[in-house]
């Protein structure tokens, strides 16, 4: 498969912050990327939402998902937008396994890193995904990279899908991560990238307070600084 290519961004100096999360999955971006956005008053954007989205829109309409043509369409439609969908419903693991299919197609990802770019032109936001700070905004004014380790991660997990406490479960689950932090690692077109310029930012045993408390701090004071985003 080919990787997307994505026209660099040219807004070198935008006017409102950026802030970049990216990092695997279940290292906590979700809870943190809203928190932070939360206490700085900016607009929390869930990118990897907009990928379930079409994913969902996909399902529903019964659009192949190796249908690059009709997918790119769907993704450029006014229906795909954060918080266009519900939350139980893009989060249904039939809408996981078909988004990081349809996350894989270049022309997909070029309509939804059009979409991102332009919402951060109206307002100060905090973005989470896996390209945010190398690909949607390699300017960003902070970028994080978030990580946890894969037993803290899947106990995470198995949370949100409601088998906390099943021992084996985790063990799973944690197997399962570590299998595809693996192949993220060495696959060439995989998104999530850390920006060389990315804080890194380990949330193991650590408190969601404790962690967007850092991070808020770290905001402060580059827009105290005055500095604009790197090009
Ligand atoms: O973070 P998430 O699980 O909601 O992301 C859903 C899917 O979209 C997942 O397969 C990763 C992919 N994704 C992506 O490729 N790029 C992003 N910026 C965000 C998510």
């Amino acid at each position: 498969m080919m990787a997307a290519r994505i026209a660099p961004y040219n807004n070198i100096l935008p006017q409102h912050m950026i802030v970049a999360i990216d990092g695997p999955a279940g290292a906590g971006k979700s809870t943190v990327a809203r928190a932070v956005a939360g206490e700085l008053g900016y607009v929390y954007i869930d990118s990897g939402a907009m990928y379930r989205a079409v994913a969902l829109e996909a399902l529903r309409e019964g659009v192949a998902l190796d249908d690059h043509i009709r997918l790119e369409r769907l993704a450029r439609g006014d229906r795909i937008r954060p918080g266009s969908s519900a939350d139980d419903a893009i989060r249904a693991p039939e809408v996981s396994a078909a988004a990081s299919r349809v996350s894989a197609i270049p022309g997909v990802r070029r309509a939804l890193v059009e979409k991102q770019r332009e919402m951060a032109e109206s307002a100060a936001v905090v973005m989470e995904g896996r390209d945010i700070g190398t690909v949607v905004f390699p300017g960003a004014h902070v970028k994080i990279y978030l990580d946890a380790d894969p037993r803290e991660r899947a106990r995470r997990r198995a949370i949100d899908l409601g088998s906390a406490g099943d021992r084996e479960e985790m063990e799973r689950l944690a197997a399962e991560l570590a299998e595809r932090d693996e192949r993220d690692a060495t696959r060439a077109d995989s998104p999530l990238r850390r920006a060389p310029d990315a804080v890194m930012v380990d949330t193991t045993g650590r408190t969601i307070g404790d962690v967007v408390g850092e991070i808020v701090a770290l905001v402060r004071a580059r827009s105290a600084s005055g500095k604009g985003a790197k090009g």
